[in-house]
């Protein structure tokens, strides 16, 4: 039988069938009337920060790479635990982007060599609500990222915390518990205080703001 995998089964839910709605369903819908953050706020996260050789951990549909200003001439290396949202971005890309490569590894591991180092952008958006632990245990990915960015390029994401920022909406509240409930949600103990040490132990410059539930946040100079 199977051992349960928390780690795998927050990757798990974005099946072929969910990403053909995740735009509609996530961007759209849930953003405004959820977390009453729209799309547009983390849209420009990517179009300020994203550079020439960016590194997107857990893509998703892809719709913020999509949707951003990455030149056709860009570098983006796309890493999930799960191959479907991989596969399913990078055709999404390639249309417009030159060169997009997938790795599939998961963000609480060190980055694999096989995505190379110096990236000048990393993205992480959305993920860290979906990873198990608090960010004593999660906030490991901030250090495994900053091992692979330039000494000048900028980290960037969002999340939603579970501690002190909690949904308004009723609409946000019962997609909390199910997402919970489900093994999709694992945020239940992160808190800003937590995400900043984090951050903080990674980076030698961090920004953190937040935007109805959800909170935002840039990284720079990541210490060696
Ligand atoms: C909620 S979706 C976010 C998609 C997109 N970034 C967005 O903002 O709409 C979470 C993504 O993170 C990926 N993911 C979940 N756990 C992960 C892990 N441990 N390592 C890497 N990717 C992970 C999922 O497979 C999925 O692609």
């Amino acid at each position: 039988m199977a051992r349960h995998d928390p780690v795998r089964e927050a990757a798990a839910p974005y099946t072929p069938a969910f990403l053909t709605v995740y735009d509609a369903w996530v961007i759209r819908l849930s953003n405004r009337f959820a977390w009453q953050c729209d799309a547009t706020v983390m849209l420009d996260l990517y179009n300020r920060h994203l550079g020439h050789r960016h590194l997107e951990v857990g893509p998703g549909s892809g719709w913020y790479l999509a949707n951003s200003a990455a030149g056709e001439t860009a570098q983006i290396t796309l890493m999930d635990l799960n191959p479907t949202p991989l596969s399913f971005t990078a055709r999404r890309l390639r249309k417009s982007v030159h060169d997009v490569a997938a790795v599939c590894a998961s963000v609480l591991e060190p980055v694999p060599a096989e995505a190379g180092t110096g990236y000048d952008s990393v993205g992480i958006n959305f993920v860290l609500h979906c990873v198990p632990g608090d960010f004593t245990d999660k906030g490991i990915a901030f250090r495994h990222l900053a091992d692979v960015l330039s000494d000048d390029g900028v980290l960037f994401g969002s999340t939603i915390l579970g501690r002190g920022r909690e949904p308004r909406t009723l609409f946000g509240r019962a997609l909390t518990t199910v997402y919970r409930r489900v093994g999709a949600f694992n945020n239940r103990d992160d808190d800003r205080g937590e995400l900043e040490d984090a951050l903080g132990a990674a980076f030698a410059e961090h920004t953190v703001i937040e935007v109805g539930a959800v909170t935002l946040f840039t990284a720079r100079r990541p210490r060696r």
